[in-house]
């Protein structure tokens, strides 16, 4: 009886025209019904991660954890389910853990072990190839060793006069508008990172100190790099959307706006940037003989142009923004807690520190309070 039951539901569902079977629209709202249940039920019970405490409709989808980034402050918001759930383990994602558990890091992070980056998440940049983006192990490899060169300690100390400049710059400006009045301190410091890093990687500063005006210190290239850096979500969390963007011109993606139209006019600026680095400096050849400073843009200049337009945008948002909160929110600590900054001050007094060779990279290292990870008091 039952067989015959069946059948008769499956021939009311599915009306047959001819020779052709058309599923009824109830088949396939039934049909989709079913699928998002038994997904439900698997994402929910059955999944690997199921036994992760979080909220539902993390496990559910990605649109949760894309509204959260969104909205900003994803982090907080973590530490906040965290505690809610009282787990180090907190499920973000359908496939995705959030770990509070700093022991870890060396574990996930390693070079050699076998964590993968999540490709979803990184071509979401629309870097492709960058060192930073790279999920494929032997060219992430490859890239890095390029660049590893001036990575090293030698090669920080053979540009330090020049973040000596920069900073002896930034100071000036900072005094200059030492009038009681409130100036833009982490813009201050941006602007002094992006030409550090601008003039070590294309041998070409970005000229933001000069640019500057005012004490909101604001220039057009930090504009660019604010709406870029407000966060590409809809491509990370929208595979389609992304697999289109990846693909189509920086003109087609300026014209499109949001998330593609930030990305595009950063590489435009970018691309002006690369434009100058070729057209003015000398073959890599005379960098041997003594001609000029090697930058890092000469051990990777033989790139393909796409590539080499992602790792530029790359270098540049790695080394400015980066280097500028962690000194903005180092400022902020210190100027909070009077006996860091007066035993800081008093460190740096007896040291004597007076010219630039005095602020020789070995020399501030051998300041034990400076050097100290996180000083008493914080
Ligand atoms: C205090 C300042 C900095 C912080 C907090 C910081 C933080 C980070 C983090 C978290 C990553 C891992 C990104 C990921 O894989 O998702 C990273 C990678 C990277 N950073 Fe930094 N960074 C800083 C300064 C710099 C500077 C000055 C540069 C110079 C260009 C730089 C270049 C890079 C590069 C090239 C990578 C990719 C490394 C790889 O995947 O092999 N960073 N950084």
């Amino acid at each position: 009886m039952a067989p015959q039951v069946f059948h008769d539901l499956i021939m009311t569902l599915i009306p047959v025209q001819g020779d052709i079977v058309w599923p009824s629209l109830n088949t396939i709202l039934l049909g989709t019904g079913a699928t998002v249940l038994l997904r439900a039920v698997y994402l929910l019970y059955l999944h690997p991660l199921a036994g992760i405490p979080g909220p539902r409709r993390a496990a559910l989808s990605n649109l949760w954890l894309y509204s959260v980034s969104k909205a900003g402050h994803a982090p907080e918001r973590f530490i906040e389910l965290h505690r809610k759930y009282n787990s180090n383990l907190l499920r973000i994602g359908p496939n995705e853990i959030h770990i509070l558990d700093s022991s870890q890091y060396h574990t996930i992070y390693s070079q050699d072990h076998a964590f993968l980056k999540d490709s979803a998440f990184y071509d979401g940049f629309l870097l492709p190839h960058s060192v930073t983006t790279e999920p494929d192990k032997m060219l992430h490899r490859a890239r890095r060793k390029k660049l590893s060169v001036f990575f090293s300690k030698a090669s920080i100390s053979s540009f330090q006069h020049l973040i000596y400049d920069k900073l002896d710059k930034l100071c000036e400006m900072i005094s200059e508008h030492a009038d009681g009045k409130p100036l833009q301190f982490s813009n201050a410091i941006r602007c002094a990172t992006v030409d550090i890093i601008s003039e070590v990687s294309f041998g070409e500063s970005l000229g933001q100190l000069d640019e500057a005006e005012g004490p909101g210190f604001e220039t057009n290239f930090l504009k660019v790099l604010d709406v870029m850096l407000s966060g590409p979500w809809e491509l990370i969390y929208f595979p389609v959307l992304r697999k289109v963007m990846s693909k189509a011109p920086l003109s087609f993606q300026a014209a499109v706006g949001g998330a593609n139209g930030r990305a595009a006019r950063f590489a435009y600026l970018i691309i002006n940037i690369l434009r100058n680095y070729f057209q003015t400096k000398e073959p890599i050849g005379t960098v041997a003989a003594g001609d000029r400073r090697m930058v890092v843009f000469d051990a990777i200049k033989d790139l393909e142009y796409t590539d080499l337009v992602a790792e530029a945008q790359n270098i540049i948002i790695a080394g400015s923004d980066t280097t500028a909160t962690t000194l903005t929110v180092a400022f902020l600590q210190m100027l909070k807690s009077p006996p860091v900054y007066n035993a800081l001050k008093k460190e740096i007094r007896e040291a004597n520190l007076l010219t630039e060779q005095d602020f020789d990279l070995l020399a501030l290292e051998r300041l034990p309070y400076l050097e100290s990870y996180q000083p008493d008091g914080w």
